[in-house]
């Protein structure tokens, strides 16, 4: 902590150039202190770091400040759980490379969301959208076997299935930022597309209905920041799109 102290009076720009140390610039907030949000800057040795921001972090959690939070389970792009902005541009710490940026990097929370603790934003209303989608097989059909599927049909699920919920989407899209407790957003509404397009699914026309909505769906204007910063290269703006067509023709 004392290093700590020192380092965030020092001007940034009054270090002293080395290939084999960064700094991580790092919004802090706190519920539980009486202050307003501040930056801590870290430096990291590179040659006891691992290549990506999150092990960065890990390593100032581990190292140099314990009560840094944030949020990680898989670190390989799998679980979604480290989506935060990094340089102005959301992503996943664990596939956001340190190495190959310049000497200071600044990690804030997901933007517009509202904060739990440092790096960690609270997706309470997140996931009550996805639960209003109905995230699940919808088949009324009493059937005993399994419920089938031809390769076409299944091929339709990809780029789809793949998405896993990091919001990082959802918290780049202007209109969420200001919508967010009536609007879908990008994430919920390519899932509700992943659902609508599944021929074992037979509640497309009430999934529809259900969306068709000035504010569910409709306050998608087709930015596309969305599909830009997905990191499993997704294409959530081309859902919302198509989910637009098949409401227009149903
Ligand atoms: S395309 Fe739609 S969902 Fe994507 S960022 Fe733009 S407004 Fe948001
Ligand atoms: S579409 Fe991409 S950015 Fe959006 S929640 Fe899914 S994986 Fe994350
Ligand atoms: S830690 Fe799981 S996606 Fe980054």
């Amino acid at each position: 902590m004392f290093l700590q102290k020192r380092i965030n009076k020092v001007n940034l720009f009054n270090f002293i150039p080395s290939t084999t140390q960064k700094y991580l610039r790092v919004y802090r907030w706190n519920p539980y202190l009486n202050k307003k949000p501040w930056f801590n800057i870290y430096p990291i040795a590179l040659q006891n770091c691992g290549p990506m921001i999150l092990d960065a972090l890990i390593q100032i959690k581990e190292t140099q400040d314990s009560t840094l939070t944030f949020r990680r389970s898989c670190r390989e792009g799998i679980c979604g759980s480290c989506s935060m902005n990094i340089d102005g541009v959301n992503g996943l710490a664990c596939l956001q490379p340190l190495i190959t940026r310049g000497k200071f990097t600044t990690v804030y929370p997901l933007p517009h969301m509202h904060i739990i603790k440092d790096l960690i934003p609270d997706l309470t209303n997140f996931y009550s959208q996805y639960h209003s989608i109905k995230p699940w097989l919808s088949n009324s059909a009493k059937q005993k076997s399994e419920h089938l599927q031809s390769k076409s049909d299944r091929l339709e699920l990809d780029g789809l299935y793949e998405c896993i919920l990091c919001a990082c989407c959802s918290a780049s899209c202007p209109s969420y930022w200001w919508n967010h407790d009536k609007y879908l957003g990008p994430a919920i509404l390519l899932q509700a597309y992943r659902w609508i397009v599944d021929s074992r699914d037979n509640s497309t026309k009430e999934r529809l209905d259900f969306l068709n909505h000035k504010m569910r769906l409709f306050r998608c204007h087709t930015i596309m920041n969305c599909s830009k910063v997905c990191p499993k290269s997704l294409n959530p703006g081309k859902a919302i799109s198509l989910i637009k067509y098949k409401i227009l023709k149903y």
